[in-house]
């Protein structure tokens, strides 16, 4: 059974070094016992608020990582998991729908992300999730497939894999799915994966999750977490979902 995770995601938040320490130094305030609470801020601020957090129960995160080098090497602007594992962080998130649209990033280079995450340790967090046309047009589990068709047949750590099921039409928007819908989606995605081999993988629910709607997803055995944009900004927020998971 997994344990329940949730993650923020800061995205490119805050504006400033300040507010980024002050949001952590709240954020260690979180009583993060039962639930693993993660935190996956920019890039930038990731040293400063590791040192920040005295209590290293908190998860830190990364958003992104390099695909093609482990440690060092001539890629401008990337940073490689090695540094990240360097600096104390434990997880990375991969794929998230904003670098699919951004970034272009192809399933090769989300492959390569994961392994590169891996083999430094890191946990990858792999994030997928259809579009609003996929979604009306009843095409999700087709796409998840799609999607996850990547991890076949491929060396890869199901004991260091998430995966977060974001609804792109559901980030940011206020909108989510149901919870049944929520469910069938995560048990086809368990079964997916365990068609690949990769067995016992934690599915988190991402997309509008806030205070007033965590408790519902918290209450579902088979929603193992969450992974909150927006509210995961504002710290009362962010507590109640961590506490909503907490007590469910
Ligand atoms: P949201 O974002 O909670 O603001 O919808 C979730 C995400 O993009 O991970």
């Amino acid at each position: 059974m997994c344990r329940k995770y949730v993650i923020a995601n800061w995205k490119m938040n805050p504006a400033t070094q300040a507010q980024a320490m002050s949001l952590a130094k709240a954020l260690q305030a979180i009583e993060a016992d039962v639930v693993k609470v993660g935190c996956a801020p920019s890039f930038l601020h990731i040293a400063g608020i590791f040192e920040q957090l005295t209590n290293k129960t908190i998860w830190l995160g990364a958003q992104d990582v390099c695909a093609n080098a482990q440690s060092t090497g001539a890629y401008t602007g990337d940073v490689s998991a090695g540094q990240l594992q360097d600096l104390g962080v434990d997880f990375v998130l991969i794929g998230h729908s904003e670098r699919r649209t951004y970034h272009h990033e192809s399933q090769d280079v989300l492959l390569a992300k994961i392994q590169q995450a891996q083999q430094a340790g890191l946990v990858a967090v792999l994030c997928v999730g259809e579009n609003q046309e996929q979604y009306h047009n009843e095409r999700t589990l087709d796409v998840l497939a799609e999607q996850l068709a990547l991890l076949d047949g491929v060396d890869v750590d199901a004991k260091r894999l998430l995966i977060a099921y974001e609804p792109v039409w559901a980030i940011g928007t206020g909108l989510t799915p149901t919870v049944a819908q929520i469910e069938q989606v995560h048990h086809h995605i368990k079964l997916t994966l365990a068609g690949y081999g990769l067995v016992d993988v934690c599915v988190l629910y991402g997309g509008s999750v806030n205070e007033n709607n965590a408790q519902q997803f918290a209450s579902s055995a088979k929603i193992d977490g969450a992974l909150v944009g927006g509210a995961s900004l504002k710290i009362d927020s962010f507590a109640a979902i961590v506490s909503a998971f907490a007590n469910a």
